[in-house]
């Protein structure tokens, strides 16, 4: 009897050990992190600048962080090593996006690339978007786009020469004008009263300016997802009104595009993006069926990609170099050695001007628009660095971090552009210690595009005009406070005095 007892115990306790080692629950050992609390999680942690407020966490936690907002289990890598394991060594396993209000709202449910969750959908519109709309054919044949709106941008700026202009609103309107003229064919807003368009320049530019805040906040519902019907902050509200502004404006594209497309019959030639994806919505072959849903989910991806981040990165670039105007005289001897003062910077001189792309670089460094890229979401149990991270998890990887890092950078908190001069250090996802357009499979598919734009823009206000502040102002009054959102903008517009530097009829 007493033996049987004995058997009846050891069994129990190796059933027990056997179930501990195998269930789920079993305690893992998780990133170092702040204790959360119950509900919230760590949310009281996380003030207006998030990824701010995750720096600081990261100097007491470390390069590998674990956190929990509301109920969802968040991990945040703030090391170039990190970002690696998660964009490179364990890459498919992260490569799927968490799913948000802002993606379910403001997406079509998810039927944009952004938003998409890992899967085939998501797999065919990257292959769309390599192979057919930013190859290299497609962004050279659009180049005669980009340089007739940089002639436009740069003689409107003339007529205001020696007042005072909100760089950004100049900037973006073109950035805006060329993504539309290449994903929609034509600009669809009107710039004057007298233009009939269904939106205004403003208007749209305030539909995108919406687009990515709400595509950018802290929506407490997504994280904590019972108190998501009482949508306390309002923003699921206003994305579903935002929803219907972009669908009206979608609906009117794709009808003129479908018209054309019938009116010409066979010999109808795509000759934008939306015409691409609308024959490619009836190609029978196609292994998952892109509907217009999908058709105008990836036209907004475009649009939104394209236009805000650019400008952005713009903006904090001029920010800095007027801060240092040395800078601006050593761009402009690059300038005129390269390309002389008869005529604009073409994408064909980008190779030679080397100081350019290093003002770049390090603006993308300080400043990152996506300063924690968007967020991965875990499609598996993996382990990182020996630490347990369970499917589920959100991962952010903040770029803003890293470009901080003193470990990495001499002299981190400083604008120095000549660090990169001779350094092999690229923006493309090899270097991780750079990651303005994150690496692997969820890497901007854009950042071609991005990069001509930008740096078009850069050079050609840098060879065009002398930049100088208001009367009133000083270069200690420029103030460098951001605004968090899915692109993190300066609190205060840069407001700055253009003054021709070539000659009058270049700008003509
Ligand atoms: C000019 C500056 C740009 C910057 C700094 C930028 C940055 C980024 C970043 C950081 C991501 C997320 C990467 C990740 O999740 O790991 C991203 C994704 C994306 N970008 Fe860009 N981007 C730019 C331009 C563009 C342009 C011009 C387009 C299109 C016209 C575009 C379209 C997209 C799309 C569709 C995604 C989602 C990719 C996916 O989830 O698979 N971007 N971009």
């Amino acid at each position: 009897m007493e033996s049987l007892s004995w058997v009846l115990l050891a069994t129990a306790i190796s059933l027990l050990m056997f179930k501990l080692l195998n269930s789920p629950h079993r305690t893992k050992t998780l990133p170092p992190g702040p204790r959360p609390w119950p509900l919230i999680g760590n949310l009281n942690l996380i003030g207006h600048l998030p990824h701010q407020s995750l720096h600081k966490l990261s100097q007491t936690y470390g390069e590998l962080m674990s956190l929990k907002f509301g109920s969802t289990p968040v991990v945040v890598a703030s090391s170039p090593e990190m970002a690696k394991q998660f964009l490179r060594t364990h890459d498919r396993i992260f490569a799927s996006r968490p799913s948000t209000a802002a993606g379910r709202y403001t997406t079509y449910n998810y039927r944009n690339i952004t938003w998409a969750p890992f899967g085939p959908y998501w797999a065919q519109g990257r292959k769309i978007y390599l192979n057919k709309i930013f190859s290299s054919n497609r962004l050279n044949s659009s180049e005669y786009i980009r340089v007739e709106e940089m002639r436009i941008f740069v003689s409107r700026l003339h007529a205001l020469s020696g007042n005072p202009v909100v760089l950004k609103d100049h900037v973006s309107r073109t950035n805006l004008s060329v993504i539309s003229r290449i994903v929609l064919g034509r600009k669809y807003f009107s710039e004057s009263a007298d233009e009939k368009e269904i939106v205004t320049l403003e208007e749209f530019q305030e539909m995108l300016d919406e687009l990515f805040l709400l595509n950018g906040v802290l929506n407490v519902g997504d994280w904590m997802p019972w108190l998501g019907f009482l949508d306390l902050q309002g923003y699921v509200k206003r994305m579903k009104a935002l929803c219907k502004r972009f669908e009206r404006f979608h609906d009117h594209v794709l009808e003129e595009h479908r018209a054309r497309m019938k009116a010409e019959g066979e010999g109808f030639v795509a000759k934008d993006m939306v015409d691409l994806l609308l024959e490619m919505a009836d190609d029978p072959n196609h292994e998952v069926k892109l509907d217009t849903n999908g058709v105008k989910g990836f036209t907004q991806d475009l649009i939104a990609g394209g236009t805000d981040t650019a400008s952005t990165t713009v903006e904090w670039a001029m920010s800095e170099l007027i801060k240092q105007p040395h800078l601006i005289k050593k761009a402009a001897e690059e300038l005129d050695r390269v390309i002389g003062k008869e005529r604009w910077v073409e994408e064909g001189d980008f190779p030679n001007l080397s100081f350019i792309d290093s003002i770049l670089k390090e603006t993308m460094r300080l400043h990152p628009v996506a300063v924690l890229l968007a967020p991965h979401l875990a499609l598996k149990d993996c382990t990182v660095a020996g630490y347990d991270i369970a499917k589920g998890t959100t991962v952010f990887i903040n770029t803003w971090s890293i470009g901080r890092d003193s470990d990495i950078w001499d002299d981190p908190h400083n604008f120095r552009p000549e660090r990169f001069l001779g350094r092999d250090v690229d923006v493309k996802g090899q270097h991780f210690e750079l990651l303005p357009f994150g690496s692997g499979r969820r890497m901007c598919p854009g950042y071609n595009l991005g990069l001509k734009m930008m740096r078009s823009a850069l050079g050609n206000l840098l060879h065009g005009f002398h930049w100088n502040l208001a009367e009133d102002m000083s270069i200690e009054d420029i103030d460098m406070e951001e605004v968090y959102g899915l692109s993190t903008q300066r609190k205060f517009p840069l407001v700055v005095v253009p003054e021709p530097r070539l000659p009058t009829h270049l700008y003509n």
